[in-house]
């Protein structure tokens, strides 16, 4: 049986739901919402909680109880376009992925009923809560010499780029199997993917950007075929012998195809997650004091931080039948984009959202990693992964602080949110010289 294709390409865009408000100026692509999408979404979401965007070509829909329903309704909301590109592709970057070893299949985000299920009882014994305790040293003391690194001859650093890009790479490519000497090339894929599935890139953009996932895809499949011949102490070489016990039920495309799934969605949020802690505790810095003298406050600011300003802040779904949603009537197709960020900003969810606040009781009610069937299979990483970092950052730099009038860059894209770089400073003393060696 033919199996789904990971990137499908849309040939055109759907018509407008009839019945369905359309707004003429929502784009995840313009300056406001990059800007503020909370702020952009917020008269939206009272006024026209589900709404076509003429510019995106998608249903958005802005309400925590109208996303919660997509969610857990896999059977009339799909998940196989999550990892589309947005807008149709050009002639020439389809003919690039044309090529006839170009074939890695949907796997788990993008993957339907019962297909994902199967797939997903092979997947999910690497991210258990033993997983994570073993992984907890790796991290740790990679954490302390980032900061030894980062603050050797200087007081002032990027954080994205000594700290927030090498720690979630380093985290998850040693944890799949990747050999370090592939790491930079690597996560230069994992920003291309980026603006392959998300962003909005220019014809000759995306005939670059498609000969890098072909490259990239190659890759995979080259260093799946080599840990087949040569296996490890890893996450792969799992995959591989459990595909080998139950060739019937996962097949050596799928194991393929799931490293090229996992090098990205290890990376990426991972990344912005810990670049938006600093930007949202480094300012306030009564809660950055707080975390720094009471570690135990670390996982309720970092669950605040996905709420208010989470890494990952729009999610795709695709109609599969004629439905209803929020009193609109949608016809069977229909590509609809859920807002999180705007969910996460719902006064009548999260009381006065627009306060940044370490104690909220609910912050965990966000909706930042999904709900039901696909929520997402690397929360527990990406929390404990942030909590290991801030641990250390706030033990050994807490006089850490934002240098003052930089301006933030961000990359458009409907998913993913965070600047590309964070400038940092610190006091020059050292505050602590850790025994992590020991533990590592
Ligand atoms: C803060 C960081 C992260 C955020 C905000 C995030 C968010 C999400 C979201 C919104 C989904 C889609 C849920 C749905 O469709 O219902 C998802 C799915 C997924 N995520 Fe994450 N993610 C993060 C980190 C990670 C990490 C570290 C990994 C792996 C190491 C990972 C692996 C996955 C996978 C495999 C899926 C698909 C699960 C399935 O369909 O069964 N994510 N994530």
């Amino acid at each position: 049986m033919k199996q789904p294709s990971y990137h499908r390409v849309q040939p055109t865009v759907p018509p407008p739901p009839s019945g369905c408000p359309i707004d003429h100026d929502f784009s995840p692509f313009s300056a406001t919402y990059v800007s503020d999408p909370y702020a952009d979404l917020a008269p939206r979401r009272e006024q026209t909680p589900v709404f076509y965007s003429k510019k995106l070509g998608f249903a958005v829909v802005t309400r925590m109880q109208d996303i919660v329903e997509v969610f857990l309704n896999p059977e009339t909301y799909s998940s196989e376009n999550v990892q589309d590109p947005v807008f149709p592709l050009a002639q020439e970057a389809q003919d690039i992925l044309a090529a006839p070893d170009f074939n890695p299949v949907a796997v788990m985000s993008n993957r339907s009923e019962p297909d994902h299920g199967r797939i997903r009882q092979f997947t999910k014994g690497g991210f258990s809560n033993r997983r994570m305790r073993i992984l907890e040293p790796y991290i740790r003391s990679r954490s302390h010499e980032l900061v030894e690194d980062m603050t050797a001859d200087n007081t002032s650093a990027d954080f994205v780029e000594s700290f927030a890009i090498p720690l979630p790479g380093d985290t998850i490519f040693r944890f799949i199997g990747f050999p370090e000497q592939d790491d930079d090339q690597l996560r230069s894929w994992c920003g291309d993917r980026l603006s392959f599935s998300w962003g909005n890139p220019t014809p000759k953009e995306q005939a670059e950007i498609a000969a890098k996932m072909l490259a990239y895809w190659r890759y995979c499949r080259d260093f799946t075929a080599n840990k087949a011949k040569d296996p490890g102490d890893d996450y792969a070489s799992e995959l591989l012998a459990a595909h080998h016990d139950n060739p019937d039920l996962l097949s050596y495309r799928e194991v393929e195809s799931i490293i090229y799934g996992l090098s990205f969605a290890g990376h990426e949020p991972v990344t912005l997650l810990l670049t938006n802690i600093l930007l949202c505790l480094l300012p306030r810095r009564e809660a950055w004091n707080t975390i720094c003298d009471k570690p135990d406050k670390i996982p309720g600011a970092i669950e605040e931080v996905i709420r208010f300003e989470s890494p990952q802040i729009g999610w795709r779904r695709v109609t599969t039948q004629e439905t209803t949603l929020g009193g609109i009537d949608l016809p069977q197709g229909t590509r609809i984009f859920l807002s999180l960020g705007a969910a996460n900003h719902q006064p009548g969810e999260f009381p006065q959202p627009e306060v940044f606040d370490i104690e909220r009781p609910n912050a965990r009610n966000n909706i930042s990693f999904g709900k039901g069937n696909h929520y997402c299979l690397g929360a527990k990483m990406a929390r404990f992964e942030a909590k290991v970092a801030m641990e250390v950052l706030t033990e050994r730099l807490p006089t850490l602080r934002l240098e003052p009038g930089q301006k933030l860059d961000r990359i458009a894209n409907i998913s993913f949110r965070g600047p590309t770089s964070l400038h940092v400073s610190w006091d020059s003393e050292p505050t602590c010289l850790p025994d992590h060696g020991k533990q590592a």
